[in-house]
């Protein structure tokens, strides 16, 4: 598969984070059925992608390659090769079979990775071909300050690179407090953050910042799954989590408005 991902009406992306042996291909098995039943009965409504750890890349890749399904990793190196021990470049990723990364998780950014060195990152990718999913949210601390607009506002200007546009870039808002807690933001809550996000991709990228796919993620679960993705201005979701299982990711996935059979 190619990027027709960003092409479907919603996106749903499971980050496995450091979860997952070679064993887990039976959850990758299950997936890519259950993706090509719905395929098959013209119920899928959602461009599909799975980030799994950079030990399963590539066997993940080819399974998926006929499947409605893209494979990612979690982050990249900023340069494509070089005396960099334990790093793995965009390219890498790309010769690995994947399509896309995500760029600048807060649990990487936690880990001292700032927004220029995210910014740098998402340039990578594109060096390499690869879609970039930035992650940009703020802290419990920081809501609770009034500030959570300003955060993800400042977040979006300093990681995003200007050549970002539809075709390359995904953002997706996770509040830092709202990841592996159970904790949600209300629906009005994400709505509000995500028209501010979409406001500030539109007046710096113009028209394909308008189309830039603004995913929501944070504790999304079979249970709120439906809400949250008819939330306005949600084009779908971020979901991780040592429990992300074929079965519930695949509810996430039912939750993203099918088109019409
Ligand atoms: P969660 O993680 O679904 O476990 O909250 C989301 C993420 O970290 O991307």
């Amino acid at each position: 598969m190619t990027i027709a991902l960003t092409a479907a009406p919603k996106l749903i992306v499971g980050n496995w984070k450091m979860n997952g042996l070679r064993a887990s291909s039976a959850e990758l098995e299950a997936l890519a059925q259950g993706l090509a039943t719905r395929v098959a009965a013209s119920t899928l409504g959602a461009g599909v992608a799975l980030c799994p750890p950079a030990t399963l890349l590539q066997g993940f890749a080819e399974r998926a390659r006929d499947v409605a399904l893209e494979i990612g990793a979690q982050t990249c190196h900023p340069e494509p090769s070089g005396a960099r021990t334990g790093e793995i470049s965009a390219e890498m990723i790309k010769d690995a079979g994947a399509a896309l990364v995500l760029v600048g998780h807060s649990e990487r950014r936690a880990m001292g990775e700032t927004d220029a060195d995210v910014r740098a990152r998402a340039e990578a990718a594109w060096r390499a071909g690869l879609l970039a999913i930035g992650c940009v949210g703020e802290t419990a601390a920081e809501r609770d300050a009034g500030r959570a607009l300003e955060v993800v506002g400042a977040q979006l200007a300093a990681s995003l690179p200007d050549a970002a546009s539809d075709a390359n870039a995904v953002v997706a808002y996770e509040p830092v407090w709202a990841i592996g807690s159970g904790r949600t933001p209300s629906p009005a809550e994400i709505e509000e953050v995500h028209a501010a996000a979409r406001a500030a991709l539109s007046s710096r990228f113009g028209a394909p910042g308008d189309r830039i796919k603004l995913l929501y993620g944070g504790s999304v679960s079979p249970a709120n799954a439906a809400e949250i993705l008819a939330t306005p201005g949600v084009d779908g979701a971020l979901v991780g989590g040592a429990r992300l299982r074929a079965a519930s990711f695949l509810s996430i996935v039912d939750a993203a408005a099918p088109v019409s059979a």
